[in-house]
């Protein structure tokens, strides 16, 4: 009984968490965007067009929301269990097929950065085509990566020829 009343709380709690968390990024993004200060190096938004800035700010929530649990807020990944996306030599030369195992998940032998993972990565179909966009800009504008926005158009393009077979 007294759980049931502790739920609903906590979620507010979380609901306004995230909010403040976006709040937060808006924030820096303005920011960063008028004085490039290196107060926090660890964490530079990378410039661009309003549209990029949104992808990417929705990008970063969406990893930390269904990706960081496995491949870790920093992206390092964990042991050999699950492979690195931040350095990955794997992210850095398959765009496409990141693309599609986000929305498929992947099993079978990977080779990322010279190690080898057989695991699984479950299929997330609740993603849009969106928000896989905003995911993968977000990947490849973090962690040294500059490559500008990853546009939905090409994303839905690329959803249709995926190799589900191989994942
Ligand atoms: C439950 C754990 C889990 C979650 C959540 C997860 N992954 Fe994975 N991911 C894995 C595993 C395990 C592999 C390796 C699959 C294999 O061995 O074939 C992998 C592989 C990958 C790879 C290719 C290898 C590499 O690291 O370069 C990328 C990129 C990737 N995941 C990105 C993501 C993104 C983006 C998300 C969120 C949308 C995500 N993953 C969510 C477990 C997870």
């Amino acid at each position: 009984m007294a759980q049931n009343k502790v739920e609903p709380q906590r979620r507010k709690g979380a609901k306004k968490n995230a909010l403040r968390l976006c709040a937060f990024a808006v924030q820096t993004a303005l920011l960063l965007s008028c004085t490039p200060s290196k107060t926090d190096t660890s964490k530079t938004l990378p410039e661009g067009s309003p549209k990029f800035q949104q992808y990417y700010v929705h990008g970063e929530e969406l990893y930390l929301r269904y990706c960081s649990n496995c491949h870790q807020k920093n992206g390092a990944g964990l042991a050999r269990l699950y492979p690195p996306v931040a350095t990955s030599d794997y992210v850095d030369k398959n765009k496409d097929a990141v693309i599609c195992l986000i929305r498929n998940g992947k099993s079978g032998p990977l080779i990322v950065n010279g190690i080898s993972f057989d695991k699984l990565m479950q299929p997330i179909p609740a993603l849009t085509d969106i928000e896989i966009a905003e995911i993968a800009t977000y990947l490849y504008n973090t962690w040294n990566r500059r490559e500008g926005i990853v546009e939905v158009q090409h994303v839905s393009k690329v959803l249709t020829s995926c190799d589900t077979a191989s994942q």
